[in-house]
């Protein structure tokens, strides 16, 4: 008997997804005679039954195309928006599984979509997991793909960015995705040459950013490229941030924990904007015209890289081997040079962000890029 495997994308779209679904069908198919369907919209096509065949045709000609031929959506199993209800979907999903009798269903994600599948596989499906998300902050894993090609496209960008910034004497302040973790930002501005790379490992101090800045201007060089991650806060920002979490914590009563509630999320809300606060503060400090480019979705889009294709290729293939050796409950994770199954539960809740000791920290440092800190 065939096996019958479904595969689903879950979460924000990223390079290299189709390539991954090619290898996983291809090799599930060509290799080990199975028979493959795709789930639309992640969670909530399993949710819907809403599926694609995936056969030989359809896995043809996608290894360089961008985003997903499945689509995808942010949805979770548990927590779903249904006709303006928050509902747990989980036992539709799992009719569907049953339904078309699958022996394994792949999850494609990044942190979430681990959270996810393992609720699933708590519920007795046989799941596997790959690691995908251009901000590289999957637990367990060295890498996820999606990440060298939002690096590569950002590094780029701050290429093309040195020459204006240069022409006009300007500071130019780039805005690099990532979520809560630094790699996009710090690998593509030491890549890109960035002066200044900011990131929320490690909280800033705005006036040594701005001494940097005036560093650079007093040995001759007025232009001054910053790359900032989504999620870099200054120090001062972090430290009212806690004080107010604390707060919340300690509300004696409702009044109170309502009113530290209100004001956590308002200076969360002021984040939204923090790049161009950021600028507009170092125009004032250095007296320099400064000018932001906000890099988005640009960051996921289009072709993926040839080391993310080669990844997505390597995990999609281990893990027809893997459903086939009936291995489940596990990410695939890329390890040293090795693709290795670990645990799901081992997984989830391990953010991975940049250590103190990181080697990309002391290279920036060495090589004279401030991170304002
Ligand atoms: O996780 C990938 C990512 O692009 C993050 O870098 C970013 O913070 C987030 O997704 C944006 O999410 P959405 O696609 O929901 O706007």
């Amino acid at each position: 008997m065939p096996k019958f495997i479904g595969i689903l994308t879950a979460g924000g779209d990223s390079p290299g997804l189709n390539a991954t679904i090619r290898a996983v069908g291809k090799s599930a198919i060509g290799t080990y005679g199975m028979q493959v369907i795709g789930f639309r919209d992640g969670f909530r096509g399993l949710m819907a039954n809403r599926i694609i065949r995936l056969d030989e045709i359809a896995l043809s000609g996608i290894l360089t195309i961008g985003g997903t031929l499945l689509g995808t959506s942010r949805d979770k199993p548990h927590k779903m928006p249904i006709g303006g209800k928050m509902l747990d979907m989980t036992e539709a999903m799992i009719d569907t599984y049953h339904k078309h009798h699958l022996d394994a269903l792949v999850c494609i994600g990044g942190g979430g979509t681990q959270k996810n599948a393992l609720r699933l596989a708590q519920k007795g499906l046989n799941i596997i997991t790959l690691p995908k998300t251009i901000d590289n902050d999957v637990g367990m894993t060295d890498m996820t793909f999606g990440f060298d090609t939002a690096m590569s496209i950002a590094t780029e960008a701050i290429d093309r960015l040195h020459s204006t910034a240069h022409s006009h004497h300007r500071i130019v302040v780039v805005g690099i995705m990532g979520h809560n973790a630094g790699w996009l930002a710090l690998g593509a501005g030491i890549a890109g040459g960035a002066n200044v790379i900011l990131i929320p490992e490690l909280p800033y101090d705005i006036k040594l950013v701005a001494d940097a800045i005036r560093q650079r201007s007093r040995a001759g060089k007025n232009f001054s490229i910053v790359a900032v991650a989504e999620g870099a806060r200054t120090m001062d920002d972090v430290a009212r941030w806690q004080e107010v979490k604390q707060t919340v914590e300690a509300a004696r009563n409702k009044t109170q924990k309502r009113e530290a509630k209100l004001e956590l999320a308002e200076l969360e809300e002021q984040q939204v904007d923090n790049t161009l606060r950021l600028s507009k503060a170092l125009e004032q400090l250095t007296g320099l015209e400064s000018r932001v480019t906000i890099l988005g979705y640009l960051q996921r889009g289009g072709t993926p890289s040839a080391a993310d294709r080669l990844l997505a290729t390597r995990l999609g293939t281990a893990c027809s081997s893997m459903i086939n050796e009936g291995i489940f409950g596990v990410m695939l994770a890329f390890q040293g040079e090795q693709v290795v199954p670990v645990p799901l539960e081992e997984v989830v809740g391990q953010r991975k962000v940049i250590p103190p000791n990181h080697p990309w920290l002391e290279t920036a440092r060495l090589v004279g890029i401030s991170l304002g800190a």
